[in-house]
């Protein structure tokens, strides 16, 4: 299933100053402190969280649109932080963003032919033609009539203009595509359909998603690998049907049983999650999670748990990891 390694992000962080107030000086915000993967072609990879822990500051790293703090962001083994010019442009076009709300990323103004032919006319010699024909055909592939490349993003409706992002998201070939919340603004009924687009595109096309998302149903139907985040850190990562089946950081539990899911029985005697997410400007000691955590104990408070790799590719932060079962 899965192929060459396209991405591969090595202990990259991103710590923004922040004012906190007249005369002070400026605090820094860990909004991504130290997180490590690799993503292959014709894959998914989800990322899930709760709201602050660093999902879409991930995307602004990967996708090129912020220099990290530090760390590493290889893609096709180049090494993007020290690229020059030249070919940072080349590699900005081999990761595209969908964004959650597709009616703030296009133009009003502008014919949805012209939003997907615009990567086309700046970074190919495409002629008028051959970048209208080609819009046209990717207006087909994604589910919506060539001939419609003539109207408004408001001529519309949500789904449909979402189908227009990741058309967009398409035209220059793209070996990776982040989305962050790309279904999350859309009615249930129209999600499933642009789900399965996605997954239908990808068999086509063997690009490699990045999926933020906060709806656990949704990565479980998406997901070939999930990445749970807390406080700027991973602290678990494992295939789909492992963190599903058998989480094993007490976060990722208290995640999966705060969510519905379909088999109700298997989270009968989870915890459910208490308290809100610790601010990245005073990030707790130790683990992070151990105020929340209803297994912590003296050395959680103490000590930063490291990653650690369970096998079969399960990696998870726990001290308490082998105790908990
Ligand atoms: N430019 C910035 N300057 C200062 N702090 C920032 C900046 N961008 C993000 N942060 C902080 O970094 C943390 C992570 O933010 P981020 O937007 O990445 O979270 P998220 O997981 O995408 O949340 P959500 O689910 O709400 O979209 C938050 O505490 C946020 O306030
Ligand atoms: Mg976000």
């Amino acid at each position: 299933m899965s192929g060459a390694v396209v991405l591969e992000a090595s202990a990259l962080a991103k710590h923004y100053p922040v004012s906190t107030g007249f005369l002070t000086p400026k605090a820094l915000a860990r909004a991504l402190d130290g997180v490590s993967f690799t993503l292959c072609a014709g894959t998914t990879l989800a990322v899930v969280g709760e709201s602050g822990c660093g999902k879409s500051t991930l995307a602004r790293q990967l996708t090129m649109i912020e220099r990290p703090t530090r760390g590493a962001l290889l893609l096709d083994g180049a090494d993007v932080t020290h690229a020059d010019a030249a070919l940072k442009k080349r590699l900005r076009q081999q990761v595209q963003m969908v964004f959650q709300n597709p009616y703030a990323s296009l133009n009003p103004r502008k014919k949805i032919g012209h939003a997907l032919e615009e990567p086309l006319a700046i970074n190919t010699a495409a002629t008028r033609a051959e970048r209208r024909e080609r819009a046209r055909a990717m207006l087909a592939r994604v589910g919506l009539r060539p001939e419609h490349d003539v109207r408004y993003p408001h001529m519309f409706s949500g789904g449909q203009r979402q189908r227009v992002a990741i058309a967009r998201a398409l035209m220059l070939q793209p070996r990776i595509v982040v989305l962050d919340e790309p279904v999350s603004a859309l009615d249930v009924s129209i999600q499933a359909q642009v789900l399965n687009l996605l997954m239908d595109l990808q068999d086509e096309t063997r690009v490699a998603y990045v999926f933020i998302s906060h709806n656990l149903a949704v990565v479980e139907l998406i997901a070939d690998e999930v990445l749970v985040m807390y406080l700027g850190k991973v602290v678990e990562q494992a295939p789909k049907a492992m963190l599903f089946g058998t989480p094993r950081h007490p976060y990722t539990r208290a995640l999966l049983a705060s969510t519905p899911r379909i088999d109700a029985g298997a989270r009968r005697d989870r915890p459910v999650l208490t308290g809100e997410l610790p601010s990245p400007l005073t990030p707790p000691s130790g683990c992070a999670f151990h105020q929340r955590c209803p297994h912590a104990v003296a050395r959680c408070r103490a000590e930063v748990p490291p990653l650690e790799d369970l096998g079969s590719g399960q990696r998870v932060a726990c001290h308490r990891v082998h105790e908990i079962g």
